[in-house]
């Protein structure tokens, strides 16, 4: 009986002895660990809070040598990227699309929109307006970021704009033909160019230039009283005329020739010209051969040829011609 007490009293001290080593060699592996951390950061102890919690993710993966742990740490960083670069309109989570036309450049997509493409006949430019919300051809894109939201609710704007360019007819915008926007901008450019275009649209911000209660004819038409007595003047140059009518007219992006053929009454993008003296005779009632032509340049919303959009031509002609050019335009339509 003594012998087996005795040896649980050896065995006892004997794991008594070993718990007090142990001890001291965990608490020596505490006081080991922290002097190391201590010494580098001579700083306040709040200070160590923070350094030490920011250490500490980054030292731990590569200490023990875990990529998992060092995987999950990044998504939080893009997480909280996301919502702080669009904190304002976009709550809905970024798809590939959104998060795609982010990065892309937008200076190349201004050049691109610029850019005539004989696979497509016209460059985006010539069929949209990027300062104006007026139409065009096309309707004018200032502001299309905004606009894409009423357009089509369950997009973001980025996805609408790009739909619009590589699947024309997904949504066609009320007013216009389905038929006129090319449809082979996809053959034309590669994805990531057109996510530069996107790029370029979305930076398209200013005061809106249609006025909200209303947008019609009203609101752009020149008053005619300014031309005094609608008559053509001795003065006016028919030869004047023919070059102006040729002439690229930049704040209206086109010649008249671009739009309208002179030798022919067939259609371009507006009614051929030929003949047009008689026929603006029996335009309008009460209206003049001259009187017509000089509504029919300077408020084309006036009187609108039978089979042909409202908006096509160009409603600033006011602006750019003196009287004394629109007189010597309409001297040369006069010739026809
Ligand atoms: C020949 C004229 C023409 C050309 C060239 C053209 N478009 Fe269009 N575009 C239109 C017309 C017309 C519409 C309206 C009808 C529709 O929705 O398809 C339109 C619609 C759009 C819309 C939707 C606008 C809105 O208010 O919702 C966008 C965006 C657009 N075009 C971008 C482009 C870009 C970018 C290019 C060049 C890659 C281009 N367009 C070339 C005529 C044109
Ligand atoms: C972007 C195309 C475009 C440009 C540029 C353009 N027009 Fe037109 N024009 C049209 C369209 C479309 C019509 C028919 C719709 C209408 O009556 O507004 C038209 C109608 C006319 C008419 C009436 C024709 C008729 O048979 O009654 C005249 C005249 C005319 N344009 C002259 C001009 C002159 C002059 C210029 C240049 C200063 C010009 N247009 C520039 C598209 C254009």
């Amino acid at each position: 009986m003594t012998q087996p007490n005795q040896a649980t009293a050896k065995t006892n001290w004997l794991s008594i002895c070993i718990c007090i080593v142990l001890c001291i060699a965990l608490a020596g592996c505490g006081s080991f660990q922290q002097p190391v951390m201590q010494p580098p950061t001579d700083t306040p102890q709040v200070e160590i809070v923070s350094e030490s919690a920011t250490q500490m993710p980054t030292a731990l993966p590569t200490a023990t040598s875990m990529p998992p742990t060092a995987t999950p740490t990044e998504p939080p960083p893009t997480a909280t990227l996301a919502p702080t670069a669009t904190p304002e309109p976009t709550s809905a989570p970024q798809s590939p699309i959104d998060r795609l036309v982010a990065v892309r450049n937008a200076d190349n997509g201004a050049a691109l929109f610029h850019t005539f493409q004989e696979a497509a006949n016209y460059s985006c430019a010539n069929c949209h307006s990027t300062t104006s919300e007026k139409e065009l051809i096309g309707p004018g894109l200032l502001n299309i970021k905004h606009r894409a939201a009423q357009r089509s609710p369950e997009q973001s704007p980025a996805e609408y704009i790009y739909q619009s360019i590589v699947d024309t007819k997904a949504y066609v915008v009320e007013g216009y033909d389905a038929e006129l926007m090319p449809a082979n901008w996809a053959e034309i450019y590669s994805d990531l160019e057109i996510f530069d275009i996107v790029a370029f649209l979305m930076t398209l911000e200013g005061r809106s230039d249609i006025d909200d209660p209303d947008p019609a004819a009203e609101t752009s038409s020149v008053d005619m009283s300014v031309y005094g007595e609608i008559a053509l003047p001795d003065t006016a140059d028919a030869e004047r005329g023919a070059e102006l009518f040729a002439e690229l007219q930049s704040a209206a992006g086109f010649a008249c020739a671009g739009c309208h053929f002179t030798d022919s009454e067939l259609r371009l993008i507006g009614p051929g010209l030929q003949n047009v003296g008689a026929r603006a005779e029996t335009r309008a009632d009460g209206q003049s051969a001259v009187e017509y032509l000089l509504r029919a340049i300077v408020n084309p919303a006036d009187y609108l040829v039978p089979n042909y959009d409202a908006g096509v031509e160009p409603d600033n002609y006011a602006q750019i011609f003196s009287e004394a050019e629109l007189y010597d335009l309409i001297a040369y339509l006069l010739t026809l």
